[in-house]
């Protein structure tokens, strides 16, 4: 008898329980994690390129391969940036996602004003040849399209309202995931979006619009491996379990992965006790992998940073006490907190 089947045993607990959320979690293979990175700190501080190094099978430049970065001139490409990061994350032997090729925001001035259709659909094919083709055999999984659902989508308006949805409609969905197969066939796309777990009809629309689009994706013969969940988590709000676990098994039916890509904690209702904070984001982000895991192996878990002391969390989500949010994994000081011991139940390479 294993020490596990004897704690069952002991516990009088029947079968139902291994399949259970949590009980499949110690169970699982070993799934590749990693964090963004941002080029600013990499630059500047060892201990975080140490902690990227120690920690992380997966790198994934947070900014710099967004239009801001590299098309902040109209007539040029800057790879800086995301050649550092990619080049660091290739010596090391990470692998890479890329993160976004489409999205709504980090635009430069100049994009936000184009005017016809005609532009848009020239700059934007342009632009996904241009990068995916530097980075062919490098970047293996591309966010294709980033944050393209409606935040509460009506019935018939599945969209959010971008410069790429107001000139080109829907179609720009399409036209970014044709391009980047087009260029790089053997590379992994990805529909990457926000809020796919809280309970409530909007969240739920979310899910369908997105599985939706992949869905004609597919019909039309146009390549879409996965849908990738940011799983910016908030501590205050729960989860819907029941529509997570359907979600991953409508993902299933349609053949295409998960990929948690962006997770982290935003504790700013939660009492500023230090325990208290990371007890709660520990736990919260158990249930979702566990919830997810149940039903789906992702191909990858990501988190949007790895030290609490550099987060988009801090700014975005500042709390009224002013006390430093505590989003991430390790602890401003680069010490492992209970979230880690979480994900380390599913890291590959443990440190
Ligand atoms: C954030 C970065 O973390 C910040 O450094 C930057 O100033 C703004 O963007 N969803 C996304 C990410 O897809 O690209 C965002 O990253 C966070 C929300």
């Amino acid at each position: 008898m294993t020490r596990r089947d004897a704690l069952v045993a002991a516990a009088g607990l029947g079968s139902a329980v291994l399949l259970s959320p949590t009980a499949a979690s110690s169970a699982v293979r070993p799934i590749p994690f990693g964090s963004a990175a941002q080029i600013e700190t990499f630059r500047a501080d060892p201990r975080y390129r140490q902690a990227l190094a120690t920690y992380c099978d997966v790198i994934v430049p947070m900014n710099d391969l967004k239009w801001e970065a590299i098309r902040h001139d109209r007539a040029l490409f800057d790879f800086a940036g995301a050649d550092e990061l990619v080049g660091f994350a290739r010596s090391q032997g990470k692998a890479l996602r890329g993160h976004a090729l489409l999205w709504g925001e980090a635009l430069p001035p100049w994009a936000r004003e184009m005017s016809t259709r005609a532009e848009a659909e020239r700059e934007l094919v342009d632009h996904i040849e241009t990068v995916v083709d530097r980075y062919k055999g490098q970047i293996e999984t591309w966010d294709v399209v980033n944050e393209v659902i409606k935040f509460d989508p009506l019935p018939g308006e599945p969209m959010r309202d971008t410069i790429w949805q107001r000139l080109l409609g829907p179609a720009h969905v399409e036209i970014a995931f044709r391009t980047a197969a087009r260029i790089d066939p053997k590379a992994r796309l990805v529909l990457n979006d926000f809020n796919f777990e809280e309970p409530g009809p909007g969240t739920a629309a979310r899910r369908k619009i997105a599985l939706d689009l992949c869905r004609n994706l597919k019909d039309k013969g146009i390549p879409v491996h996965g849908i990738g969940m940011q799983a910016h988590l908030y501590a205050d709000k729960p989860l819907d379990i029941d529509g997570l676990q359907n979600f991953m098994v409508e993902l299933g039916k349609l053949d295409l992965d998960v990929e948690i890509t962006e997770l982290d904690v935003i504790d700013w209702k939660l009492p500023a006790d230090i325990a208290t904070r990371d007890r709660a984001a520990a736990s919260l982000v158990g249930t979702f992998l566990d919830t997810i895991v149940s039903v789906r192996r992702p191909r990858a878990i990501v988190t949007w940073g790895l030290s609490d002391r550099y987060s988009w969390v801090h700014e975005t989500f500042p709390r009224k006490d002013k006390a430093r949010a505590r989003p991430l994994p390790l602890d401003a000081d680069f010490k492992p907190k209970p979230m880690m011991a979480v994900l380390d139940r599913y890291r590959r390479s443990q440190s």
